[in-house]
């Protein structure tokens, strides 16, 4: 089976087949006032997003949580991260962001003053422009986390090295920094549950697919230290205990399940199970919500699923894989609008051979870098957007002008957004945590 290498610079284009290989469940909720990518099929995929519905739902308290790698500058591809970041935050969520320095250390070679004085220059101004909300995000660095480096650590007890050789396909060259990195990642996304960082709480970690193993390491790990876990049984819904004093707890967590509602019980000391009778496997996520909270109380290790959506990463401009390292590949925030028009004008489309062609066949907006901006970035109207889509198809619309429609709007969004990014530049100490 192939892996996905998050360091890699690989392309995705079956992402369905991702998705049935890795276990990943479709993405099909609907969410109020989300931004377009929700429902465009953009985010694809998801684990255990549920747990982040039914709070966004009932209005109860979540978490995001996100990183950035500190090299080259902020493209619209990182754009769309925030993106779903900010409308989390919109629905009550707050936000904690990694300076992944000790990863750019690690797989890129970049020194953690380096690392420092790009995500202070050039992403956090940008995320402060892009509308997070200074009360409620926080800025730190993997480096000087504590909590972070002690997970990376501690929990990486219930892990081995054949996982890891199997998840990350690591070989006998690969540098020990570079075979920690991943740990320190867990301790990003774990830590923000320690009651310093905001408690006990669901966290939606929304990422490209390329960070799918870090999900599921994270995910297995948090699994691996829960001491209660959960059955569906031919009749109801079993609880297990696996630690010492099974009947103490098991009675506490008959009491606990109790206040959530639920009302016939069944315990078997010897088979260390509760047996609620009057649940069914839709009760899952109650039944974790209790437990955690009854475990909170004397496991420190105790965590919600941290849950992930997936998104495709954007096409590059050319046609390849977009990226900091060549300008011409993508849209960076800060680039001016001019130079911006000049690389929509050049980019890769999927129009016709010729206009003649063009007009006789229709164009592939599927496979349009152009049509790609449109679809993520630069139009909210979906009843325009499947105008474009189809006059592309039907061949009645022509790629230059896509091109100058693109340009305008995007120089237009520039423009706006340097106004803004010169006003967030003063704010960045207000979100930055320095430990
Ligand atoms: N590995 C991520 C990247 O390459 C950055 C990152 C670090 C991250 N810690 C994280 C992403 C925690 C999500 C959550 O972009
Ligand atoms: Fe892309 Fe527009 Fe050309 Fe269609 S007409 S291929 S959407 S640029």
């Amino acid at each position: 089976m192939e892996l996905i290498n998050p360091w890699s610079s690989q392309q995705y284009k079956d992402y369905a087949k991702l998705r049935d290989q890795f276990g990943i469940q479709e993405f099909n909720f609907e969410l109020p006032n989300a931004p377009p990518i929700f429902r465009r099929g953009v985010i694809f995929g998801h684990r255990g997003f549920e747990y982040i519905y039914n709070r966004i739902k009932r209005g109860e308290k979540f978490g995001v949580m996100t990183g950035l790698m500190p090299s080259g500058r902020m493209h619209f591809g990182h754009k769309m991260t925030i993106d779903q970041v900010r409308y989390y935050q919109e629905q009550g969520a707050d936000v904690h962001i990694a300076v992944a320095d000790i990863e750019a250390y690690a797989s890129r070679g970049i020194s953690l003053e380096k690392a420092k004085e790009i995500a202070l220059e050039e992403y956090v101004p940008n995320y402060i422009a892009l509308g997070l909300d200074l009360k409620r995000t926080e800025v730190y660095f993997q480096s000087r986390r504590r909590e972070v480096k002690d997970i990376a650590w501690k929990l990486a007890k219930k892990v081995n090295l054949s996982e890891f050789l199997a998840i990350y396909g690591f070989s006998g060259e690969t540098n020990m920094t570079h075979i920690q990195s991943p740990l320190i990642q867990v301790g990003d996304i774990l830590h923000v549950q320690y009651e310093k960082f905001g408690g006990r709480r669901p966290v939606i970690v929304p990422v490209g697919v390329d960070q799918d193993p870090h999900m599921r390491l994270t995910r297995d790990i948090a699994d691996r230290w829960r001491m209660f876990s959960i059955s569906p049984q031919e009749k109801g819904m079993g609880v297990f205990y696996k630690g010492e004093d099974v009947e103490e707890k098991l009675n506490r967590a008959r009491d606990k399940l109790e206040e959530y509602g639920f009302e016939k019980f069944e315990m078997n000391i010897p088979y260390k199970a509760l047996y609620i009778l009057d649940a069914s496997e839709k009760d899952y996520i109650r039944i974790d919500e209790a437990l955690i909270s009854l475990e909170e109380e004397f496991n420190p290790e105790v965590f919600f699923p941290p849950a992930a959506t997936y998104h495709r990463l954007m096409t590059g401009l050319t046609g390849g894989k977009m990226s900091s390292s060549q300008p011409e590949t993508a849209i960076f925030l800060t680039d001016n609008p001019e130079e911006a028009k000049k690389k929509v004008k050049n980019a890769k489309t999927g129009g016709g051979a010729t206009l003649e062609e063009h007009r006789k066949y229709g164009g592939k907006p599927e496979k349009c870098a152009v049509y790609e901006l449109f679809l993520y970035h630069l139009i909210d109207d979906d009843k325009y957007l499947r105008e474009i889509y189809n006059s592309c198809k039907a061949g009645e619309r022509s790629c230059g002008q896509c091109k100058k429609e693109a340009g305008e709007l995007l120089a237009q969004w520039l423009k706006d957004f340097r106004e803004k990014r010169e006003w967030a530049k003063d704010k960045v100490s207000e979100i930055v945590s320095l430990e």
